[in-house]
């Protein structure tokens, strides 16, 4: 705490604490307002409201700044993999070799799936969609694995066998709900090379593992793993605030990421430039729909709460996007149609004014289409990436001397006190 900020409130001047972050970002604790003047703050959306602070993640949207601990995305896209990664935004420092070589072994010993889970996958109707399902067996887990403690070791081990079981929870959601044998995971394989293997080897066809394709799936996943107090992880953070396990509480996260203006825009992108290409819409009719303030229509993948200049994830994802193209020899004619698109839409003045620019999920659904995985598992991808930075903002709020259970306020706007009417004198 940094000095105060005067709020005058009906002519009475009150002193709000300054809190400033590491990066200079400003704020006043409000957490005495009500009290001492019977005022709340009104912010739906919760645009201009902090939840709480925390040494995870720093963004800054008007310069395009993400880091993770610190260390800038550019730099762990280019040289880290995705265990590195989750245990750099968990444990808050990079692992020694010695720490990577023993979470890769324990990420293998927590592979394996309780064989009653398989049943529950076998009861889904058909279609149903793989984030529903995603987040009820993750909740399911605090059945198979109902350990109480909360210690270090405890968490650890929750952790752990989380990272490990959600790759072979997707895998095996998508194999069963094609009527395919299980693949099992494979003690040899690095976390994304095992993944692709459950996902894709077959008794007819096996997987030929590609480089490259590991090298952009952990790209993929870094680039998701933690966004600071995005939807999804507010909603983590809310519901482990009534002192919930950590299974429910991700299985919230993975429920919230699910909609479309959230982790579910991936899927919504590629739905969008689908229809474009098989109905042959002119691409300049699309912006002109997406500016329609009498349409409900949006240009998916565009537009983001916090930047306001560029998405630096969906730069990297956009460099990826050709590698992976190119490397695969996959001519999509929906990457043509997605960069003409960006490219109408940065020229116009309505994106240009309201400062909507592509983000992380414009580009992100062509590479996962090239590598395979079909649209409705696309959300399913980037909860995978995202569980880590759930994981630590979840430890981290528990740890917070402050931790409170979340109860926001409300200004109410209905009835006014009316008595009880009886049945028969209703409605004449
Ligand atoms: N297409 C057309 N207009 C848009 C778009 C868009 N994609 N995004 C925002 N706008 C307009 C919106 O209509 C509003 O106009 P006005 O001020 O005239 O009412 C203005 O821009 C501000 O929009 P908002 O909804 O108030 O902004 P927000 O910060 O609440 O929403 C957003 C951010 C990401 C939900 C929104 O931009 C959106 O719906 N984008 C499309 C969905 C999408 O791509 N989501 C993925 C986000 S990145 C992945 C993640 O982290 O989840």
């Amino acid at each position: 705490m940094t000095g105060f900020v005067d709020v005058v409130i009906e002519g009475k001047t009150y002193q709000m604490p300054v809190i400033i972050g590491s990066e200079g970002e400003k704020a006043f604790d409000i957490t005495k307002l009500r009290d001492q003047t019977g005022y709340i703050t009104h912010d739906p959306g919760f645009g201009s409201t902090g939840s709480c602070s925390s040494s995870i993640t720093y963004m800054d949207g008007d310069k395009g700044i993400l880091r993770y601990r610190g260390i800038p995305i550019e730099q762990l896209a280019k040289k880290s993999s995705f265990v590195e990664t989750a245990y750099l935004l968990i444990n808050g420092i990079l692992p020694s070799q010695g720490d990577l070589n023993e979470i890769r072994t324990l990420l293998n010993d927590y592979s394996m799936i309780h064989e009653n889970m398989q049943d529950f996958f076998k009861h889904f109707p058909r279609d149903s969609h793989p984030m529903g399902i995603l987040s009820a067996m993750v909740g399911s887990l605090r059945s198979f694995y109902p350990e109480m403690q909360n210690d270090e070791e405890a968490v650890n081990k929750k952790t752990l066998r989380l990272i490990s079981k959600i790759r072979t929870l997707a895998a095996m959601s998508f194999r069963i709900s094609r009527g395919n044998k299980v693949v099992y995971p494979r003690h040899d394989l690095s976390y994304c090379a095992n993944f692709l293997n459950m996902m894709f080897d077959g008794p007819v066809k096996p997987y030929t593992m590609d480089e490259d394709v590991v090298r952009a799936l952990n790209v993929f996943w870094i680039l998701h793993a933690d966004h600071e107090q995005n939807c999804s992880t507010a909603a983590v953070r809310v519901v482990g605030s009534a002192q919930v396990n950590l299974y429910a509480s991700i299985s919230a996260g993975i429920a919230a990421l699910w909609g479309p203006r959230h982790g579910g825009a991936n899927m919504a992108v590629i739905r969008m430039l689908e229809d474009i290409a098989e109905r042959n819409i002119p691409v300049d009719k699309i912006v002109k729909m997406a500016k329609d303030k009498n349409s409900d229509f949006r240009l998916m993948g565009f537009g983001h709460r916090v930047y306001k200049t560029f998405d630096p994830r969906a730069v990297i994802m956009k460099e990826m996007c050709d590698i992976v193209l190119k490397k695969l020899n996959v001519d999509d004619p929906l990457l043509d149609i997605a960069k003409r698109l960006e490219e109408a839409a940065l020229t116009d003045p309505y994106f240009i004014e309201k400062n909507l620019y592509p983000n992380v999920d414009f580009y992100s659904g062509i590479i996962l289409r090239a590598i395979g995985i079909p649209t409705n598992m696309f959300t399913v991808m980037f909860a995978i990436g995202r569980l880590p930075g759930w994981i630590s903002q979840w430890i981290e709020s528990t740890e917070d001397p402050r931790w409170k259970i979340a109860r926001p306020r409300q200004i109410y706007t209905g009835n006014k006190k009316y008595d009880y009417i009886p049945i028969e004198a209703r409605y004449i």
